[in-house]
């Protein structure tokens, strides 16, 4: 279905362009069927990739899979998939996704590969996440509570652990308990925890991690060179980046192009395309600024009807009109070369639609998505106003047959952006899909 109809190249990576959330889990299981390798490059468990499968005994039924760890190929039989050395891994976490894939008959045996650079993501990790959310009060960032922070702050400040060191477990125990006493220094409730239970857990798991570990980099290296198509999946979104995003309302890693690139070991230049995933409005989680945010009952409708809450936490998502300032930023941002934009479904029935154009701060057009949040919170949003459209449009799959004022919506995004959108998602399901 997709192969035809996208033109990728060998090596694609698709990215998350607003707060997260924007669907890209379906999209990569729609490429999977035709990608022999997919990657997933950074984040950790915070990412909740959705997908709907129909059940072939019983086409109108489907099953819900919600991936944090494990990369969304995994439902095509024929992917392999890798978590890549720029993944924050809580293995608890994974192995718990290789159980559920296993009940429902979906063999993982060989087809999950770890990079043996990925950094381990502990519980006191998460832990350290929570306290410092406290600390923080209102201030908070509204994280996801995986303990992703504490682990890239471990990972940048060269205290981490990666996962090769299991082999050697007597020397990986005792870095752990190093850096545990370490940490208990610094936050006293950590008293509270033991770790032996985990420790007991990770010494039986080693045995089995060992198969599944592989030299990342060289692994795709050789791949690319053997003419394999890979997909590498981002997590998180582009306004989540911890130097592009709203800092320090982020995560702690890059989910922008750069982030793609460090995360996997493969070189920016031999991408042959980037799709960029957005929504065709905005939705965010957690705290920080979001310029077009709805805080009154439209909000509420979208949030109801776009089913906007989190994958990974169930918290009701903010929702906010589209907003062309952060899309034009995110395809500065990773070069990307097309967009899917998804939920086109969830505007139906709006009478008026309106898509910021421009950010004004003291009577002056902004260039660009400002770095001082005081701004932010405070410049005035300019916005175009379309008329929306009343048909049902998830059954639609060419683009011509969409209504009039769906397509002229569709287009003004294109125009505003500046990136062709190549596809575009009007439901659920893997067929729910317009490619252009
Ligand atoms: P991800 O983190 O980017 O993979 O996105 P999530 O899975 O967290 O959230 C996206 C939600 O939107 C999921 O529940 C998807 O099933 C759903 N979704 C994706 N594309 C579409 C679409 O085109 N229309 C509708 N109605 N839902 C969609
Ligand atoms: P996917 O891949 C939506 C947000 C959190 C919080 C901030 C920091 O499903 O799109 P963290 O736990 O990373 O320290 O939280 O980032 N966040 C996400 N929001 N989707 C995600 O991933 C997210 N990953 C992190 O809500 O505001
Ligand atoms: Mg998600």
């Amino acid at each position: 279905m997709a192969k035809m109809q996208l033109k990728l190249g060998n090596l694609t990576a698709v990215l998350g362009t607003q707060w997260g959330d924007e669907g890209k889990g379906k999209l990569i299981d729609i490429l999977s069927e035709e990608f022999e390798l997919v990657v997933r490059a950074a984040g950790g468990a915070n990412a909740g990739h959705t997908i709907y499968l129909r059940d072939p005994s019983n086409p109108t039924t489907s099953k819900k899979f919600v991936f944090h760890l494990v990369p969304s190929g995994m439902l095509h039989p024929t992917c392999t998939c890798l978590i890549g050395n720029g993944v924050v891994l809580h293995l608890p976490t994974l192995f718990e996704e290789i159980e559920l894939l296993e009940k429902n008959n979906i063999s993982t045996n060989g087809r999950i590969l770890i990079a043996d650079r990925t950094h381990l993501l502990f519980h006191y990790h998460k832990l350290i996440d929570g306290l410092q959310e406290e600390r923080k009060g209102d201030k908070k960032v509204g994280t996801t509570g995986r303990g992703i922070g504490p682990c890239y702050a471990d990972k940048t400040s060269r205290m981490g652990i990666r996962i090769h060191e299991l082999l050697d477990f007597e020397k990986f125990e005792t870095k752990f308990r190093q850096n545990f006493e370490t940490l208990k220094k610094l936050y006293k409730p950590l008293e509270l925890y033991s770790p032996e239970e985990e420790l007991s857990y990770l010494k039986k798991l080693a045995a089995k991690i060992k198969p599944m570990l592989v030299d990342g980099a060289h692994y795709l290296h050789e791949a690319y060179k053997n003419g394999r198509k890979i997909l590498v999946e981002g997590a998180n979104g582009s306004m989540l980046d911890v130097d592009h995003g709203t800092y320090p309302f982020v995560t702690s890693s890059n989910p922008t192009i750069g982030g793609i690139s460090t995360g996997t070991g493969l070189p920016g230049r031999a991408f042959t395309s980037l799709v960029g995933i957005m929504k065709a409005y905005v939705t965010r989680v957690g705290s920080g600024p979001f310029p077009t945010e709805l805080k009154d009952q439209l909000g509420e409708d979208i949030r109801q009807k776009g089913g906007e809450f989190g994958a990974t936490t169930g918290r009701p998502r903010r929702c906010g009109w589209y907003d062309s300032v952060i899309g034009k930023y995110a395809v500065m941002l990773n070069g990307l070369t097309d967009i899917n934009l998804t939920k086109l479904d969830v505007l139906t029935g709006l009478e008026t639609l309106k898509i910021a154009t421009a950010y004004k701060y003291n009577g002056q057009v902004l260039p660009s998505v400002p770095a001082d949040l005081d701004i932010m919170e405070n410049m005035e949003i300019e916005y175009l106003e379309m008329p929306g459209w009343t048909e049902n449009i998830g059954d639609i799959r060419s683009f011509e047959d969409l209504p009039q004022n769906a397509k002229n919506y569709v287009l003004k995004i294109e125009e505003l952006i500046g990136c062709k959108i190549s596809s575009i998602g009007v439901g659920l399901e893997r067929d729910a899909m317009i490619f252009r």
